[in-house]
């Protein structure tokens, strides 16, 4: 018999009971070959005595390892090491292991008409992102708290046992308030569905109105993964010019006299990338040409959550619009990119529709996560957690701004955004972006948002300087290696 009592190791004080410490103790014996198949074990008097525990312990260690086929019982009696181990022996049909996955697919396959995303190396002193939150004000401990809460068995089961693949009721009447609040919509809770990111959202709602060939309205430039969505369905893009106040809504209207178009996607805050708030007078006519024309749109409010005026704009899914304004936003703009849920409003039916699609590809949402932030929404936290987060931002934008102004007028030219968590910084047609990003890679910084050179033909180079992930000392580094790229 081996000498289990300095063998086996316990610690009485560990948040791990003392019978789960024995047994994965004994596993690894097995494992490692040291208690050998078919092996008698002790019995469970003479183990407890040896290690000076009590024999439900040892019981317990036992029956968990037999639970799991490590050991075997003969009339609870005699325990002995299981010949038939749980251990899988990977056998190989072709005699000898090789790799069957190399980089080229030995088959056609319909490769997606998207670019790549970069990979963001950690090589880099500073990484400047697209505009997104800061993490360090994420509160941590309360999310634990709430979603520790939840991971008993009862939940999962309960989880388990039903689809939810728009979403959890208790999330979904939360988010429903919260967003008639903050939003002036007037909406229940089955107007809307939950998504992964307001990125799955735009996907599953142009998938339902896009057939190949049809006319989809955009600005120009425009979110490129929504571009992206439109082309890869097949459509063709119309582009309308964006300005200084927005979107060009009289080239939309001729677009719109013109062409037969069966979609228009536009961003009105914060526009991406050019990060323009779309003025009130545009909103406007618009909202008059959406009914006019019976025009569905695609509203994409990203970042709403995040205005820097007192009287913020209203989307304008919350004008009238007779239902032809779908509606499509995301949390990942508050939580961080790490919390994949964004949501889409829209009619009843339309909504179906959605799920049905959305069923293909993802069967449940996160309610775990749901249930986490829902509780956050109900007691007020959220939104006490975005008015901080709001007045940060607002700081970092406008010490960004003041410092580029200051240091770089030669260089490049912005306008300070109303709202958002970027910049959109061009640059001086002397001097070439691509020279630029180099130089300031070599030095330690990186631009990982959207950037536009000459190659993607805007008349100008430009880049987003998301601002509201990085400290005042960092954003003073950014500046300061532009500076030194000249
Ligand atoms: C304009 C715009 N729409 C949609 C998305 C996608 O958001 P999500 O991360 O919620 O999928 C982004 C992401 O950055 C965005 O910039």
């Amino acid at each position: 018999m081996l000498p289990f009592k300095s063998i086996l190791k316990f610690d009485k004080n560990s948040a791990e009971a003392v019978y789960k410490q024995i047994a994965s103790q004994l596993v690894l014996l097995i494992q490692k070959g040291i208690l050998m198949p078919g092996m008698q074990l002790p019995s469970t008097r003479v183990l407890a005595a040896d290690l000076g525990l009590h024999r439900k312990t040892i019981m317990a260690a036992y029956n968990a390892l037999i639970a799991e086929d490590w050991i075997v019982s003969h009339e609870r009696k005699e325990y002995r090491v299981s010949t038939l181990l749980p251990i899988i022996k990977p056998r190989s049909y072709a005699g000898q292991a090789r790799t069957n996955y190399t980089a080229e697919a030995p088959f056609l396959f319909n490769e997606p008409q998207v670019r790549t995303l970069a990979v963001l190396s950690g090589k880099h002193k500073l990484i400047v992102d697209d505009g997104f939150p800061e993490t360090d004000i994420f509160p941590v401990e309360r999310i634990a708290e709430e979603y520790k809460k939840l991971l008993t068995h009862h939940t999962l089961k309960k989880a388990s046992s039903t689809w939810s693949i728009g979403g959890s009721k208790f999330f979904k009447d939360e988010l429903a308030a919260f967003l008639n609040d903050t939003r002036g919509l007037n909406i229940e809770p089955e107007n809307l569905i939950v998504t992964r990111g307001a990125q799955m959202a735009i996907y599953l709602a142009a998938s339902l109105l896009i057939k190949p060939g049809d006319k989809v309205l955009v600005t120009s430039p425009n979110y490129f993964l929504a571009d992206a969505i439109f082309t890869q369905l097949g459509a063709q893009l119309i582009k309308v010019p964006v300005d200084g106040e927005g979107a060009d809504v009289d080239a939309i209207e001729s677009a719109l006299i013109n062409n037969s178009i069966k979609l228009l996607y536009i961003i009105p805050h914060h526009h991406h990338p050019t990060t323009v708030t779309m003025s009130s007078v545009r909103r406007v006519k618009l909202l008059r040409l959406i009914k006019d024309h019976q025009l569905s749109v695609i509203e994409d409010d990203y970042d709403y959550d995040f205005q820097y005026q007192h009287s913020p704009y209203l989307p304008l899914a919350s004008g009238d619009h007779n239902g032809n304004v779908i509606y499509i936003g995301s949390l990942t703009k508050v939580l961080g990119a790490n919390f994949r849920l964004g949501y889409m409003i829209s009619g009843v039916d339309f909504l179906n529709g959605a799920l049905k699609l959305k069923s293909l590809i993802d069967l449940r949402c996160d309610v775990l996560m749901e249930s986490t932030i829902a509780s956050l929404m109900q007691s007020g936290e959220f939104s006490r957690f975005i008015k901080k987060a709001n007045k940060l931002y607002n700081h970092r934008c406008g010490f960004t701004a003041n410092l580029l102004s200051n240091e770089l007028p030669h260089l490049l030219e912005f306008v300070k955004p109303q709202g958002g968590m970027a910049l959109w910084l061009k640059f001086k047609q002397e001097h070439s972006l691509a020279g630029i990003l180099n130089k300031a890679s070599s030095l330690g910084l990186k631009f990982g948002g959207s950037t536009y050179l000459k190659k993607h033909n805007l008349g100008y180079e430009a880049l987003r300087f998301g601002f509201a992930s990085i400290d005042e000392n960092n954003i003073e580094f950014a500046v300061d290696v532009l500076k030194r790229t000249l």
